[in-house]
């Protein structure tokens, strides 16, 4: 019998309930967000990219990037960094506040990253990168896992050598987007290199990341690259209930649509989750617009109501056009 698509991922300390995680996504997963894709269904959650040196200088800004609940356990702390022995710092402090799962960003693409060694430029220097993880394995008895693009370029596809280097030094998980770091968005995420990363690590789970944003990208991604799991982020992104249509079309059901109350009640469960995590209403209500303009993607009237949300010139206003907009569908319908 082949194997079922969705099913736990067991790892040294914990059993994932299932193989759908939330990607790390800066500005986006934090900590309201990834209670709302634990909710949906999510077995893992990252957290926003935190920096190693502002963690171990305690900045403010890494302070609240930082912020975490248990209900959102178990939650990945993804940290970006290029030196060993800061990285290594930054993981016993966050095992000291009780992290029980670190993330090691060998991803980002942003030149300011790029500048100082960290994020995707660690995958041009292999030796650095392993010393990395050698050093933050030493430094933390949680879970550790490493997150990284399939190469730096075209010329230098080198996921699968980096992932038996990571498991080598301890990686627990590996995560693969399938693009290089020259790409950036572009393109098409490639399937066939991740399926080589899950090769190259027989013994260590590798989720499979990029361009799932619909239910049946989830199953085609896990047949195609033989992964562990799937790792979603935009497509999470104002549909967080795409792991629970995963998962009710795993058990049989059918891809039964939201009605605009469901859609409604989660997106004020979010704003409420918001309003305990952003004190400041000004703060509140310009971090909101991004989700409510996700919530509304493709949906009958969204581009008027995106444009009433950016106009809308407090948090009450919005969440009027917000309640007007979703409670309106119901009635249209
Ligand atoms: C707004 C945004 C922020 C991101 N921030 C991070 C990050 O902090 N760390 C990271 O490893 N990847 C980051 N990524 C990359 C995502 O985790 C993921 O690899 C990428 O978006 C491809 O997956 P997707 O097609 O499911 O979105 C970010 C992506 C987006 C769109």
């Amino acid at each position: 019998m082949s194997e079922p698509a969705i099913h736990p991922i067991a790892l040294r300390l914990l059993e994932l309930e299932n193989n759908l995680v939330l990607a790390p996504m800066a500005g986006v997963s934090n900590l309201p967000f990834r209670l709302i894709a634990r909710q949906a269904g999510a077995a893992l959650v990252f957290s926003e990219t935190v920096s190693a040196k502002g963690l171990v200088m305690g900045g403010a800004k890494t302070r609240r990037l930082l912020r975490s609940s248990p209900r959102e356990a178990p939650c990945a702390f993804q940290l970006f960094g290029s030196d060993p022995a800061i990285l290594a710092e930054a993981c016993r402090r966050l095992e000291g506040e009780g992290a029980a799962w670190i993330d090691l960003n060998v991803g980002c693409p942003v030149k300011k990253f790029i500048r100082n060694g960290a994020g995707s430029a660690l995958l041009c220097d292999l030796p650095r990168a392993a010393r990395i993880v050698r050093s933050m394995r030493e430094a933390f008895s949680g879970t550790l896992s490493v997150k990284m693009r399939s190469g730096w370029d075209q010329h230098s596809v080198n996921a699968p050598e980096f992932a038996r280097i990571a498991a080598g030094e301890g990686a627990e998980l590996i995560s693969v987007h399938g693009r290089t770091r020259a790409q950036q968005y572009r393109g098409r995420a490639d399937r066939e290199i991740i399926r080589r990363v899950v090769e190259a690590v027989p013994d260590t789970p590798v989720l499979a990341n990029g361009d799932v944003v619909r239910e049946d990208d989830a199953f085609e991604m896990l047949r195609e690259t033989g992964a562990a799991g799937v790792m979603i982020g935009r497509g999470a992104m104002g549909n967080p209930w795409i792991f629970q249509r995963i998962l009710a079309r795993a058990e049989g059901g059918g891809a039964r649509q939201l009605t605009a109350q469901e859609r409604l009640a989660t997106i004020e469960h979010h704003v409420a989750l918001m309003e305990t995590s952003f004190p400041d209403r000004s703060v509140l209500a310009a971090n909101l617009k991004k989700y409510l303009a996700a919530y509304s993607k493709g949906l009958r009237g969204s581009a008027a109501f995106r444009q009433s949300v950016l106009e809308a010139c407090d948090l009450d206003v919005m969440l009027r056009h917000t309640r007007d907009f979703f409670g309106g569908m119901e009635r249209a319908a």
